[in-house]
């Protein structure tokens, strides 16, 4: 296999969303013949803030396999799983703790950042730290070597490579390869508040939304807020529904923003065409995701194939790990 290996995951901690797949999983979809893919559903990541919340992982982790299927995944082409399926990676991730300095941990930025805005100092855990670490793991453990992300995570594939050399190096050894940070082209997706699109703020569509709900969100969005009335000249460039338009109707949105300008638009005929746009996009997604639903036990044979398939490349690695710790 000439293919270069790939690695990407995300915590199942709710439904997706269009910043989500716009983000993300549009991204994996694109990428997964050109790959070896292996995208991973990392449930242990999601304990390290949400550790009481447990009752219901078991239901968003087969809501994201769904959600990924549906958006386009397909599991002949790559790798689909659940992180805690591979106690390999916990086993790596045990024995990198030993060698890892705790500098390296503590000048994360994203450690940092998250540090001060946390109003629970119970989730201040040894995990929390480690969560660059177990990232780390996942990567490492099926020898990624691609690893699509946002800016944000830059840093931690940086550290990803520090410690695999730091490994390699330690014990005279080549186990580890060095991945990169292959950047998402795509922006951040504002919200239906012009805020980030995001699960915490309530100002989401979800990526399997049915076209009543869709149509109800696009409703919601904020305009231009000193257009009163619908002939009224309008300023594209304040108006969330525009910034879509932009996004998901690249087509018309010119014609948009020039028929806003001259009042001839009204908001809500213009919310209209949005929301149809947005129906065309999703509607194929929320049909899948609907017969997925429906086939728990095909989702299941997926997720069990691709920790199946991991769980050989993971065994590789760790068995030249032990070997050369010792243990
Ligand atoms: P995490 O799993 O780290 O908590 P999220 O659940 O917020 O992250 O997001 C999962 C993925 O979707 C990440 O790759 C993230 O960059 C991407 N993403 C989330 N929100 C947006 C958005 N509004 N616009 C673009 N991408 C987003
Ligand atoms: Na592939």
């Amino acid at each position: 296999d000439v293919k270069k290996t790939l690695m990407s995951g995300m915590r199942p901690t709710g439904e997706l969303h269009l910043g989500n797949y716009l983000g993300a999983l549009e991204n994996w979809v694109k990428l997964q013949n050109e790959y070896n893919c292996f995208f991973s559903i990392v449930d242990w990541h999601a304990l390290t803030t949400a550790y009481k919340e447990v009752e219901q992982l078991d239901m968003r982790i087969f809501d994201m396999a769904c959600d990924w299927l549906a958006a386009g995944l397909d599991p002949k082409q790559c790798a689909i799983f659940r992180q805690s399926d591979i106690k390999e990676i916990a086993e790596l991730h045990l024995l990198f703790s030993m060698i890892i300095p705790l500098s390296w941990l503590e000048r994360v930025p994203t450690y940092k950042d998250q540090l001060q805005q946390l109003k629970e100092k119970e989730i201040n855990t040894y995990g929390f730290l480690g969560y660059p670490l177990l990232q780390a793991c996942d990567i490492l453990v099926c020898q990624g070597e691609v690893i699509p992300v946002g800016e944000d995570q830059v840093p931690h594939i940086e550290l990803t490579r520090e410690i695999g050399r730091r490994f390699n190096h330690l014990y005279n050894s080549e186990v580890f390869k060095d991945p990169i940070a292959k950047l998402t082209e795509n922006k951040v997706l504002p919200g239906l508040d012009n805020r980030k699109m995001s699960k915490s703020y309530q100002n989401y569509i979800r990526l399997t939304a049915s076209p009543d709900e869709i149509m109800q969100k696009v409703r919601s969005m904020v305009t231009d807020p000193e257009r009163i009335r619908k002939d009224d000249p309008g300023n594209p460039e304040v108006c969330s529904v525009y910034a879509y338009h932009k996004i998901f109707n690249t087509d018309q949105a010119q014609e948009v923003a020039t028929a806003c300008k001259a009042g001839t638009i009204g908001c809500m005929q213009c919310k209209k065409i949005l929301a149809e746009k947005l129906t065309l996009l999703i509607q194929p997604i929320y049909e899948k995701k609907q017969e997925l639903v429906a086939n728990p036990d095909y989702v299941k044979d997926v997720l069990n194939d691709g920790a199946k398939k991991t769980r050989a490349i993971a065994l590789q690695s760790l068995e030249k790990v032990r070997e050369l710790m010792g243990v």
